[in-house]
């Protein structure tokens, strides 16, 4: 799987706050305790990350994106460019947090690894990241768009959205104790044109179809999907299921 996605900070916040305005459900799950050691995987520009602060938390932010981690970092905090499939931290933390990330992250037997390495013993991996059948609208209009222009190959679709049960699995198979997985389907209201989320998660998609072929390309895409995400006031909806889950480490 291949990624052409980069994350503009000023662009992600324009586009994408609702991201981490969604995430309090997790915040919740997660239960955070003043004084606790928590890791927040692929935490963005750090928004939720912060948030974990204020609640009393000493907070280690990590993300593949060397510019959301300058994000992060200018609002004061502790964050680190660094692969979620290669963690390397041992032993070091009560707790590891992720939102809206994992499913960027193709290789999910590796994540566990590290986030079980991570973690103390009896410590806890609370998650929500997209589940199986996520933006399904979205990924079908994208792909016979360009299935239509011969542009379509295996690995434009960077995004891994796995079921509950096969999630568990591989829980389980790493030594968690899986307290609660769900996969809750959402319906998210877009804070402006569709337009503005594909330019923001799916650079995958649009960057195969060359830059002067591009707007007829989206406009395609767009009425591909407007039967189903866009209403009759031209408010848009996307199609997300969201898998949320906690799980303790064993042993
Ligand atoms: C998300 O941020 O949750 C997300 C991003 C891309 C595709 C689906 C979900």
């Amino acid at each position: 799987m291949s990624t052409s996605q980069s994350w503009d900070p000023e662009r992600y916040a324009r586009n994408a706050r609702f991201v981490a305005d969604l995430g309090m459900p997790v915040v919740e799950l997660l239960e955070p305790q003043p004084g606790e050691c928590i890791l927040d995987l692929g935490c963005g520009d750090g928004a939720l990350t912060a948030k974990l602060v204020d609640m009393g938390c000493s907070v280690v932010g990590v993300d593949s994106s060397a510019e959301q981690i300058e994000a992060a970092r200018q609002i004061g905090l502790d964050a680190h460019v660094m692969d979620g499939h290669r963690l390397t931290f041992e032993d070091e933390f009560d707790a590891v947090f992720s939102n809206a990330a994992l499913h960027w992250m193709g290789h999910p037997d590796e994540v566990i690894a590290g986030v079980r390495r991570a973690l103390k013993p009896g410590g806890r991996f609370v998650a929500e990241c997209g589940g199986h059948g996520c933006v399904d609208t979205i990924v079908r209009a994208l792909t016979e768009a360009l299935k239509r222009r011969g542009l379509w190959a295996d690995g434009i679709n960077p995004w891994y959205f796995p079921t509950d049960e096969e999630y568990r699995e591989r829980l389980i198979r790493q030594g968690f104790d899986v307290k609660y997985i769900a996969l809750i389907p959402r319906p998210t209201p877009l804070p402006g044109d569709i337009g503005g989320w594909l330019e923001t998660f799916a650079e995958n998609f649009t960057s195969r179809v060359p830059e002067a072929e591009r707007p007829a390309f989206l406009e395609e895409v767009r009425e591909a999907m407007r039967p189903k995400l866009c209403d009759a006031e031209g408010a848009w909806t996307a199609d997300y299921i969201r898998l949320r889950f906690k799980a303790v480490k064993e042993g």
